[in-house]
Order: structure tokens, then sequence, then C-alpha cells
């Protein structure tokens, strides 16, 4: 289907990363789905295949005698990175495994509540129903309403929702389906204060936000390294708190059983080290972004934050969050205009129409009765992809002439020049 809206005349080539030519993306396709399996960069992929020829060169040697070392000087950089201390940090494939290691790792009483929120992620609900169905504990789902004005009414909820059978929160740093950074190291503060356990689930944080794992202060903290960090699927961390430490495993047990929460997860049976040994490489790419480690985080927050502002003006929605940026990273959840609702059956076959007729990758989620459509920002993204995302969509909608869009062209890309700038 054809748009009528108008690319602003601004050239993409000046919103570009200097990243942006190492990510092997198909150029057929606007991708604003970073978030949900991440886009491994080139240079990152050669790393990992020469550590592959390598290992296959000689198992024995590799796998037997040379891997302890590579992966304690793995840990030690992610530690440095995260904040944390490689003792207290034991690699996993992905979150789900860090939130299925907490679960497996408490020792559940009958009666136990465990505090989510309606904004977490399914597979995690999953793991806790599962959880409480075995152990005759009981899942309790905060329910966060929206739009939100700050991050204090989330703390809010969370706080009422804590009594004394609550032995478990869990909270998300940038939730999935609503991309909202939650304000975790204010609610595991009153989690210690009511004496109850606190994991965070970072998925999305490590790479996207400026994270100090330790001044936090939850009990756990898991996040996947394949979304913002760029390393290759399968890399994943859980930093356990020195008051959990000594109780906490990996899922799956081994020889290392009883040497601490680093070396159990260190080995978990023979595997395909080659992605772990990889987080090194991906941790050199981000920061090689910018004069500073930081610059490509800041830079796709700032474009994350102006696109969220674009796309609400363009649409004439509300926003989930403040205008700001106050409770965003790289990703913005915005809702649909109201016209793509009557013209399409569901949320999933309006997003296949998305990706077929406009060729634009994102998400759409059906929240609150509403339909509400996710974008990332990541080094291949230009503020050109986010302004025809907002014509494509407004069309659908039904939206007549330049519509919604009218004006976000030229003067929008300048205001995310601005945004940019400094960055
Ligand atoms: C908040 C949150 N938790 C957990 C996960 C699970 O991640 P994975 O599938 O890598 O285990 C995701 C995935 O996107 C997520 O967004």
């Amino acid at each position: 289907m054809a748009t009528t809206f108008i690319p602003p005349t601004d050239s993409a080539a000046a919103f570009r990363s200097p990243l942006a030519d190492s990510f092997s993306l198909s150029q057929e396709v606007v991708f604003l789905n970073h978030g949900s399996f991440g886009s491994v960069p080139k240079p990152v992929s050669a790393v990992q295949q020469a550590f592959l020829a390598e290992i296959e060169a000689q198992p024995v040697e590799m796998l037997a005698r040379k891997m302890p070392a590579r992966l304690l000087a793995v840990r030690e950089r992610l530690a440095a990175f995260l904040g944390t201390h490689p003792e207290r940090m034991g690699l996993v494939t992905n979150a789900t495994a860090g939130v299925g290691s907490v679960l497996r790792s408490i020792d559940w009483r009958k009666g136990d509540q465990i505090i989510l929120s309606n904004h977490g992620y399914n597979a995690v609900r999953q793991a806790v129903q599962a959880q409480c169905e075995r152990f005759g504990c009981e899942a309790v789902v905060v329910d966060i309403p929206l739009p939100l004005r700050g991050p204090d009414e989330v703390r809010r909820r969370f706080r009422g929702a804590i009594n004394a059978r609550t032995r478990l929160v869990i909270v998300d740093h940038i939730t999935s389906p609503t991309a909202l950074r939650f304000p975790v190291a204010e609610i595991a503060a009153d989690c210690r204060a009511a004496r109850v356990l606190c994991l965070v689930d970072g998925a999305h944080a490590p790479g996207m936000l400026d994270l100090d794992v330790d001044s936090i202060d939850c009990d756990w903290y898991t996040g996947n390294l394949h979304k913002w960090v760029c390393a290759p699927r399968g890399c994943a961390f859980l930093v356990a708190n020195p008051r959990v430490l000594p109780w906490t495993h990996p899922e799956t047990t081994s020889h290392p059983y009883g040497n601490g929460l680093a070396l159990e997860a260190d080995w978990q049976g023979t595997r395909d080290f080659s992605a772990w040994l990889s987080i090194p490489a991906a941790l050199d790419f981000i920061a090689s972004g910018g004069p500073s480690a930081s610059s490509l985080a800041r830079r796709n927050i700032a474009l994350a934050r102006w696109a969220h502002e674009m796309l609400c003006g363009a649409w004439h929605v509300e926003p989930l969050s403040p205008l700001d940026g106050a409770m965003l990273g790289s990703m913005a959840t915005v809702p649909l205009p109201a016209g793509t609702r009557s013209r399409f059956a569901s949320a999933s076959e309006y997003q296949a129409h998305v990706y077929a007729t406009h060729r634009i990758e994102a998400p759409i989620i059906d929240w609150g009765g509403r339909w509400h459509l996710r974008v990332s920002a990541q080094a291949y993204n230009t503020p050109q992809d986010y302004l025809l995302l907002a014509g494509a969509v407004w069309a659908d909608a039904g939206g007549s002439g330049t519509g919604g869009t009218a004006g976000v062209g030229t003067e929008a890309a300048a205001a995310a020049r601005a945004c940019l700038k400094g960055t």
C-alpha cells in the first residue's frame, strides 16, 4: 500500500552511526526490532567462528585444559563492565535460565507468594506458575496501569503488594511489551526493608543502560548479552548478592557442584563455548561507537526518545510514559492510532501486514485492550526509519493526506539531530 507520507529532505547518512555497516541485516527491511533477538555484528561473528575453529582443532586441549582460564577471563571482563565481581556471577545461556536458576535455588514453603508485574515477560510468568504449582506457592501479579507519570507510581504499586507471605519480588529493569524503565534500585530497597528477596530481570538492560549491578543491591540480577551488548545468542549472566550466593546454583548440576555459582555455571555439561568466549569481542564492539564506551548507548537512547515523541505526535496518541524519556531506554512502545484496529483482525495480523507490505519489522502488542507498536533504536537505525513507520501506519489507519505526519518531516529530522548532538 503506498503511503502519502513525505520523508524529510535531511539525509539519513547524517545520522548514521560508524557501527551501522558492521551489521549484516537485510537492506530490504527497515529493522526496528533489535529488542527481541538482537543482531550479531560481523566482527563479533568472525571472532566466534575463530573460537569454533580453535575448539575443533583441539577439542580436549580447549575444553578440558584451557577453558577454565578462558572463562575466568571472560567473567572478569564482563563483571567489570556490569559493576560486579566475577566470583559472584555465573554465565548462563539466556535470562530465562537466569530466572530459572533463582527459582530452583529458593527453598519454597507452601503458601509463599511471588510478586511480579503485569508488564513482566510471559516466559518468566510461566516459570513462576510452574514453581507455584509444584510447591503450593502463589503468584501475585501487580497491576501497573498506563499511562505512567513517573517511576514513583511503579514503586508504590510493588510496595503495596508486599505482605507477610511475600518471599520473592521479580521486577523488570526494562519491561518487554511496554519498554518502560522501572525503578529497580528503589524497589530492591523496599524489598530489603521488608526482608523479601528481590530478583531483577534485566533481560534488556546490559548495553542499553549504564549498569552498576552491585549498587542496585538486589539479591539477584540476570541479563542478556545477545540483545544490546550484541554478543552471539546464548550469552547471559546471573549475579548473586553475597547474602544469597552460598545457596544460589545454576539450573543444571554438574561436576563443579559445591564450588560456588561462578564455577558451577561455567560447566553445566559439555557445550559449545564459542558464544561465551566472544563476549569480550562484543564489549569491544559496542565501545567502539564513539568517543566514550557509552556513546552508542546514549545515541540509541536519544534516538528512541525522539522517535517516541515524534510517533505520539504523528499518530495523535497519548504516550505511555513522560515524553522527556525519563522512563525509556533505547526502545519505546507507542499506542497505535485507532483506525488500524478497525481494519485488521488481530495485532499479529497487523504486524504481518506491516512487514509484508511496508517491509518494516516491529512488534505489535495487544495491551490493555489496545494495540501498541514497540520500536527499538540501534546503530543501524536513523530517524528516517521511524518517519517511514509513522507514515505507513498513519496510512493504514485510514489517515488522509499527510494527516498526523504533516509537519514531522524536515522539522522532526532537525529535532532528531538536536537530540543526538553531543551523544
Ligand atoms: C523482560 C524479559 N525477561 C526475560 C526475557 C527472556 O529472554 P530469553 O528468551 O533470552 O531467555 C525477555 C526476552 O525478551 C525479556 O524481555
